[in-house]
């Protein structure tokens, strides 16, 4: 048995200002079409959730408004981030509490035949205590399924030794625990999105999968190429002998909006430096 599953990540969509609306509403469209088992989506879904309670209701229901069943996990942008990474929009209580009204549990399990997705809050990996209790104990009972951890940022960015500590991936701290926490296992598979790029890449024994964004990307004088800019959602195939593969959809008549072009949405953004 092969279940079908749509990822779709950072649509970051708004209730008053809502620039990315249109490529979200083709993307909702294209997935219906393609009659997924499943709907992921890894983050971002709202442009302001963190400050938002209008944002965030309106990016929620309007990915409810795809008509699959879904799950989802939070974004940056819709709960803060970590607050030792120094951002403006720290995560907190009750930034964590506004998910919870809106859209329910920030970490989740979801069984597949030979598989287990387990759904995590990058966001809080060092705030929130509670989530490792919730991971020990969804780790434990898994029964022998292969392992599939659903969250907004990537494990690593290049690899398992990255000690880089910025907004991008998992920090190395909670990175470390989390591989602790396996033991000597790997996850077979992460599933992300944040970067706002495609990538799927096995590295250190763990096959990463980058969701673009089906709203915008950010240019290369922004933010390293790390991956490919493309617009556009993931069709994953979940195969009951504990397998998978998957591919990108592009979005037919989306817009390729850069961020970097557009300061009224988050402001102007810092150059990349050269090394
Ligand atoms: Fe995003
Ligand atoms: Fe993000």
């Amino acid at each position: 048995m092969t279940v079908r599953i749509a990822q779709i990540s950072d649509a970051h969509l708004g209730a008053s200002r809502d620039p990315f609306g249109p490529n979200f509403d083709l993307a909702a469209q294209h997935i219906r079409d393609a009659r997924p088992d499943l709907l992921l989506a890894t983050g971002d879904l709202s442009l302001d959730g963190a400050d938002s309670d209008a944002d965030l209701a309106a990016a929620w229901a309007r990915h409810a408004a795809i008509g699959v069943e879904w799950r989802a996990v939070p974004g940056n942008h819709d709960v803060g981030d970590e607050a030792a990474l120094g951002g403006r929009q720290p995560w907190n209580g009750a930034r964590a509490a506004r998910w919870a009204t809106v859209a329910g549990p920030r970490c989740w399990l979801h069984d597949l035949p030979g598989w287990r997705l387990i759904g995590l809050d990058t966001q809080s990996l060092i705030s929130d205590a509670g989530q490792w209790d919730f991971l020990a104990g969804a780790l434990a009972d898994a029964g022998g399924r292969a392992i599939a951890l659903v969250q907004h940022k990537p494990l690593t960015e290049q690899g398992l030794s990255d000690d880089a500590v910025n907004y991008w991936p998992v920090l190395p701290a909670p990175r470390g625990r989390l591989l602790a926490l396996l033991g000597g296992m790997r996850p077979a598979l992460v599933l992300s999105g944040h970067l706002h790029m495609w990538r799927d890449r096995v590295g250190d024994g763990i096959r990463q999968v980058w969701a673009p964004s089906t709203g915008f990307v950010v240019g290369d004088r922004w933010q390293e190429a790390l991956g490919e800019k493309r617009i556009g959602w993931v069709e994953h195939h979940f195969h009951a002998d504990g397998t998978h593969d998957c591919v990108l959809r592009d979005i037919p008549l989306a817009r390729p909006h850069d961020l970097g072009d557009m300061p009224e949405v988050y402001g102007p953004l810092e150059p990349v430096t050269q090394a």
